[in-house]
């Protein structure tokens, strides 16, 4: 339709990506079998049958386990280049990917086969889809903070190639403050800082994120609307918020998409964007999402371009780039 074709065209960035998350059933069968490593699904439709979460901790389990397929260079590299390969036909031109080292390290799994692999698809996506790209270490914050800081001593050799540091993984008991002292290392080092907050965690969580961690961008962002005295400090600095609309629903966030908050947020003046967050379990890439909001709550085309003005706006890129594209 002619949406559909709005949507893919509109030149946006993808500023809330797991790359673990765009992990498809059928590339996870593929390097099962070239890592002859045993997965607990017979089929294809098997695995997609076990992704119905109650909560982020079911996805989070089945998320982590599907992971363990991931070995070698080469399978972060094909991981890499098959998500840029859908956002190109999404129309995304820039993406700011998470990455989740604990998840590979703690399996033995080199940091530097992670990063290497993931960094040669991004050169390749530049050169193939001209997609610019960028990487996000994320720590995951049901580990401790020692964990956390030994994970950003192991990224040394590589700080000029990370943009920024993410907090992600279980919110529910595991509060900023926790990583208030790994954010202030990193920022030292000169990177930015990004964090999931209030997705399932209380609008204390966002507030903790932006005053603990000094966040540049919140993940997600939703339970900040409980509190508009938040609210009006989110719009007043202008802070950027990387919602996921399908992944709200997968993860019973919101019941029903028609729920969606997107139109309330932009209508508050929140400079909300739009995501995948981990598109091969959620059910749709960026596009996808931007669809599935767009008819859920009937956004025009002005209210859809006004979201990807907001992805480059919020994006980690230099301000002649960014505003090119507003
Ligand atoms: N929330 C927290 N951790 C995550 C997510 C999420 O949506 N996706 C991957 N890790
Ligand atoms: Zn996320």
């Amino acid at each position: 339709t002619d949406l559909d074709n709005f949507i893919t065209g509109l030149p946006k960035a993808e500023l809330h990506l797991h790359i673990e998350g765009s992990l498809e059933p059928e590339l996870m069968f593929a390097l099962a079998r070239r890592n002859d490593v045993a997965i607990p699904y017979a089929s294809v439709e098997d695995v997609r049958a076990a992704y119905a979460f109650s909560n982020l901790q079911d996805f989070l389990d089945i998320y982590y386990a599907g992971a363990d397929v991931l070995r070698t260079r080469a399978d972060f590299h094909d991981l890499a280049a098959a998500y840029f390969d859908r956002a190109a036909a999404d129309g995304v031109i820039h993406a700011e990917i998470m990455f989740d080292p604990q998840t590979h390290t703690d399996r033995g799994i080199p940091f530097a086969e992670v990063i290497e692999g993931l960094l040669s698809a991004m050169a390749e996506a530049e050169a193939r889809h001209g997609i610019s790209s960028s990487l996000i270490l994320s720590f995951l914050r049901h580990l401790s903070e020692e964990a956390a800081f030994d994970t950003l001593t192991m990224a040394e050799p590589w700080l000029d190639r990370i943009a920024a540091v993410g907090l992600d993984s279980s919110e529910l008991g595991h509060p900023p403050e926790k990583f208030a002292r790994v954010f202030a290392a990193a920022a030292a080092k000169g990177l930015r800082l990004v964090a999931h907050a209030g997705e399932e965690g209380p609008p204390d969580y966002v507030v903790q994120a932006l005053d603990l961690l000094k966040a540049d961008r919140i993940d997600h962002g939703n339970r900040a609307l409980e509190d508009m005295a938040l609210v009006d400090r989110l719009v007043r600095s202008g802070m950027t918020l990387t919602v996921c609309p399908l992944s709200n629903l997968k993860l019973c966030v919101i019941d029903r998409i028609e729920e969606h908050p997107i139109d309330r947020m932009l209508a508050l003046g929140l400079k909300a964007t739009v995501n995948s967050d981990d598109p091969a379990y959620f059910g749709g890439y960026v596009a996808d999402n931007y669809r599935a909001i767009a008819q859920a709550r009937g956004l025009d085309k002005a209210a859809l371009a006004q979201l990807a003005r907001n992805s480059f706006t919020g994006a980690f890129l230099p301000e002649e780039v960014a505003q090119a594209h507003v």
